[in-house]
């Protein structure tokens, strides 16, 4: 009462003091607690960032700072808040969102993305009003002026479809290239009209129509022209295929190594340099992902087979857009530079889906005005219907559960007559849980089997194989299920189901939409959001991920009309409505990522000085995009001004970045040079963050515990995602590991990274999703771990160089460096390897020790079958045995300061093995690797390491490695160490002596 007198507004209160508010009241003693209480109302702090979209969509990044203190008996777990965005007016709600702020992120920023619709003339402002669900007075206004906001330019109209006659398979005018196409008579419309510009001519060329109409075919229009040139001596055949998704990488493999392999090599890339460097060079037909392509053509100007590509094909080239679209759009620069640069001409054809700004694609890839293609979404050869269902219910879980009886009447409607369903939900545990509520439905409605389209016997049959027992059961009233946790064969079997119509309905997860073709005549995409561990919230689907779901709602010969059913969170209906009937616009976001880029180019010497760089950039897809959409890439307008101060501020600040991490050196302000750092991070490809992490962290002293700590921290692992749930987990697999983790927080991703190492080490099984981050990590592994072996090594630290080649092994072998080197042998359990060390006639510890006993020995010691024991012979053949000899060359005659040369020679014994070595045996390890060594020269007394060279050997090689005497005249010691990086007890070392004469005496 006294203080509502006073009449002071009530963002004063924030600023007084206890003691203030004590004097205002007129009773100190109170002032304490009334200062608490004024500070536990829910208070936010608000910015916004508004980028626009299209000129009538805008994009809106909130970001919500609380800052208010939490209490648990005042707030409990959450504090619920609707976030609303106004119009200029007040009298529209354009948009609302429901925000839950829990306890756990009461000190940390939260980032909302949503958008709202505008119109022209725009309006000078909206509100943001973020307001309690429980509090009176909790309430904060943002106003957002659109004042300096420039919308993007008006988009070229698409290209027309025309009434053409459909084009016989026969126009191909060549019998070997028809019989390719034997399963219909007639190009589609859309491939009839771009087929004189693909097949008769060499220019580059893009088509953009909607998912599902044919593009692939349209691909195969310029590899058989490449391929008819080829033939006749016009023209060399190396063609290049990039999907940015490995799924769809793996499907066009298969497919066009079935289809072309008569014709042509097809060869899909490893990532691997050197196995890559081959396939290049025998490949004619060559099949990779953007990163895998990044790496091996950054090197173009060395590598003449890159410069020899007479055909780049470029897929989804719409995903251009997306987190990692930076990679593909800085591969197609670099193929144009190469292309402008040698004089050959580099044919480009780009795939995508149908855009609002395909223009400026086209005009970036080089297609002229007849070689773009923009076909409007609508235009599909199988039409779509389109229903788009809101379910208005704020929680997530209660939303999805709430949509399955929806999705199940979208069935019984819309897939008549026993016509395939699929339905798309966001997680593996939704797919499952859909499934089962699904049968249910069906079963109150048909007995259990309207979904079962054979007989129930055969199902039974058919099932007998299924790993889970879940899947059976629901396969038995015709409903399948897909996700990424299942085994390869259930999701086969599953597949083959559906597309022979055993089953009629099958649930995938969001992330089975690329690359596993399951067409349909429903798709129901039930619910639009995922879970993002990033961001503890749920977010949205990319667009892009829906129009390829929607894409699987075709099957051209069999439907005259797909239909799609998407259920979405009421909100955002409009916002789908928008851009799932109309093309959507792609914008670059490359500037997040050029620090990597650049150092790479400066690395190999394309780029120089800073002129260079901003040469570079010109060859982007952002630099068309700049002027376009300035507001998008931060720009304040769109003068030639301000295009070359944005470009400049651009390089110097990433420059600076690099310059501080070490990683590229700037002289005179001009000239840029790379440094070992930069060297380090551009060859292994990896980030420069990581490289200068690592560099940071280690020390001559890091032990193993503090050496897997800095593997885990790589910038690569910061990807990994958190899932709802799994922190616990986490806890508990973190309990158990050899070594504890200081401060852990367990939703960190570098924490899990560092927990699934060392589970791996231990061979604790992990299981699902987090067995699939598990392979993740290991596959990265070993880059990272080369890396910090030189980073190590530039430093000239012997011990810790090892113990980091020494994980490596681990790496490759799933097992700790202390546990004995029998769990690499084929079905030994850690009861085995102690029998062997307790036998009695002789304790047998190392692979050579085992190799030595007979047979029947073993068969007695181990209790092993035969084929058991075969497996084991076999891996004894593999196993390295390396003859490994030296010379110090002229070591007699060594003076202080002199180099010193060591010849090393290795030989291996081959004797069981055929002509080459193979990958290694190393059944723990995700995926085949192959086998590397390390050569060191180092001095044990001081921990030194003088000289290092990795080896890549077969049957013999030679290796020569150099390092300085010392200043001091004497007899030094030094060891020579040879390390595998797969394979623990096979590593040798030697000692050797040089006596050093005084250069100044004789
Ligand atoms: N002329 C044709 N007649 C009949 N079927 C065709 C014809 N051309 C292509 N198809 C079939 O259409 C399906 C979709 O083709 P494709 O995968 O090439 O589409 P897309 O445009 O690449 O779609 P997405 O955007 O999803 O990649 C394939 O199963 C293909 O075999
Ligand atoms: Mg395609």
């Amino acid at each position: 009462m006294k203080l509502e007198k006073k009449e002071l507004a009530w963002e004063r209160y924030y600023d007084l003091s206890s003691q203030e508010i004590g004097e205002l009241i007129r009773y100190p003693k109170m002032g304490r607690q009334l200062h608490k209480c004024i500070h536990q109302l829910p208070k936010l702090n608000l910015s916004a960032h508004v980028q626009p979209i299209t000129r009538t969509v805008l994009g809106f990044e909130l970001t919500i700072t609380p800052d208010f203190q939490w209490d648990d008996k005042v707030h409990g777990y959450v504090e619920p808040f609707w976030v609303i965005v106004e119009d200029n007016d007040g009298e529209y709600i354009l948009h609302t969102e429901y925000f839950m702020l829990k306890k756990q992120y009461v000190d940390e920023d939260h980032t909302l993305n949503f958008t709202v619709p505008t119109y022209e003339p725009l309006p000078p402002q909206y509100f943001i009003r973020v307001v309690s669900d429980k509090w009176l007075g909790s309430l904060t206004i943002l106003p957002v002026c659109f004042r300096h906001l420039i919308l993007p330019e008006k988009y070229a109209p698409p290209t027309e479809l025309l009434d053409l006659q459909p084009l016989p398979v026969s126009a191909l005018r060549n019998a070997r290239y028809e019989g390719l196409y034997s399963a219909f008579k007639h190009f589609n419309p859309i491939q009839t009209q771009v087929f004189t510009v693909l097949y008769n001519t060499d220019d580059s060329v893009l088509v953009a129509a909607p998912t599902g109409s044919g593009k692939t075919i349209c691909a195969e229009f310029a590899i058989l022209r490449n391929h008819q040139r080829a033939v006749s001596g016009e023209s060399n055949m190396r063609v290049v295929y990039i999907a940015p998704i490995e799924a769809l990488t793996k499907e066009r493999y298969r497919d066009w190594e079935r289809k072309f392999g008569e014709f042509a090599k097809v060869v899909e890339l490893t990532g691997e340099t050197a196995a890559d460097l081959k396939l290049l060079d025998k490949g004619e037909i060559i099949i990779s992902t953007p990163e895998k392509w990044d790496a091996l053509s950054r090197r173009w100007k060395q590598r003449k087979h890159i410069q020899q590509v007479s055909l780049f094909i470029v897929d989804e080239l719409h995903l251009l857009g997306s987190d990692k679209g930076h990679v593909l759009e800085v591969i197609v620069s670099r193929m144009r530079r190469i292309s402008s640069h040698t004089g050959s001409n580099i044919r480009i054809v780009a795939l995508s889906a149908s855009l609002a700004n395909a223009k400026d694609l086209g005009e970036w890839i080089g297609a002229t005005s007849h070689g773009l293609f923009n076909f409007p979404p609508a235009v599909r050869p199988v039409p779509l219907e389109i229903y788009i269902q809101g379910v208005d219910i704020a929680n997530f879980e209660a939303r999805m559960q709430a949509m399955t009886k929806p999705t199940y009447t979208a069935i019984t409607q819309h897939a008549k007559n026993s016509k395939p369903a699929l339905v798309y939900v966001p997680t593996r545990k939704h797919a499952r849980l859909t499934a089962l509520d699904l049968c249910a439905y069906s079963s109150v409605d048909g007995g259990g089997t309207l979904f079962l389209l054979g007989s129930e016997d055969e199902m039974d049959t058919f099932t007998r194989g299924v790993e889970e027992e879940t899947l059976k059961n629901t396969l038995k009233c015709g409903v399948g299920y897909v996700h990424e946790g299942l085994s390869e064969l259930d999701q086969e079997l599953v597949t083959q189901l559906f597309l022979a119509g055993r089953i009629q309905v099958c649930v995938a997860s969001s992330t089975m939409c690329w690359g596993r073709p399951l067409p349909a005549h429903l798709v129901v995409v039930m619910g639009t959001q995922y879970y993002d561990g990033r961001e503890n919230a749920h977010t949205d689907y990319p667009i892009t991920d829906l129009l390829q779901m929607m894409g699987h709602a075709s099957r051209p010969l069999k439907d005259n009309s797909g239909k799609c059913v998407i259920l979405c969170h009421a909100p955002r209906k409009e916002y789908y409505k928008k851009f799932l009937f109309e093309a959507f616009p792609v914008e670059s976001n490359l500037h997040h990522f050029l620090h990597d880029h650049m150092n790479a180019e400066v690395v190999v010497g394309v780029v120089e000085n800073k002129q260079d760089a901003v040469d570079y950039l010109t060859w982007t897809f952002m630099y068309r995009r700049l002027t376009k959409n300035p507001n998008f890439y931060n720009l304040q307008g769109v003068t030639h001004r301000h295009l070359s101060d944005h470009l400049s501020e651009l390089v110097e600040a990433f420059l600076n970045d690099l310059e501080s991490s070490k990683c590229v050196a700037i002289e005179e302000d001009m000239y840029l040079k790379p440094l070992n750092l930069g060297l380090i991070a551009s060859y292994y490809y990896v980030s420069y963050t990581t490289i200068e992490r690592f560099s940071s962290m280690l020390t001559q002293k890091t032990k193993m515990k503090g050496l897997l700590e800095i593997l885990a921290s790589a910038s690569e692992y910061a990807e990994l995602l958190g899932r709802p749930g799994e922190e616990e987990f986490i806890e508990r697999l973190v309990r158990h590991q050899r070594f504890s983790i200081d401060k852990p927080k367990y939703g960190d991703p570098h924490v899990k990274a560092n927990a699934l190492l060392q589970a791996h080490f231990s061979r604790h099984t992990v299981v699902g999703n987090l067995a699939a981050d598990q392979r993740e990590i290991l596959f990265s592994a070993h880059r990272l771990l080369q890396a910090m072996v030189d980073v190590i090594s530039s430093n000239g630290w012997l011990s810790v160089a090892l113990s980091a080649m020494e994980s490596s092994q681990m790496v490759t072998q799933g097992m700790w460096d202390r546990d004995s080197v029998l769990l690499q042998v084929p079905h030994f359990t850690k009861d085995m390897a102690r029998r062997c060390q307790e036998n009695e006639a002789k304790p047998i510890e190392s692979i050579f020790d085992l190799a030595e006993v007979g047979v029947d020995e073993m068969r007695d010691l181990l209790q092993l079958s035969n084929s058991q024991l075969q497996d084991i012979i076999e891996f004894f053949k593999r196993f390295p045995n390396v003859d490994m000899t030296y010379v110090v060359r002229a070591g007699d005659d060594i003076s202080t300061g002199d180099n010193v040369t060591v010849q090393v020679t290795l030989e291996r014994d081959m004797t069981n093995l055929p002509s080459e070595v193979g990958s290694v045996h190393a059944p723990r390890f995700p995926k085949p690797k192959e086998e590397g060594w390390w050569l060191v020269i180092g001095d044990s007394s001081t921990n030194q390491l003088l000289a290092i060279k990795r080896v890549a050997l077969q049957k013999r090689a030679r290796v020569k490695l150099e390092f300085s005497a010392p200043p001091e005249a004497g007899r030094k010691n030094y060891m020579i160490y040879l390390m595998s990086d797969s394979y623990l007890g096979c590593d040798q070392e030697y000692e050797f002596t040089v006596d050093v004469k005084d250069a100044g005496g004789d």
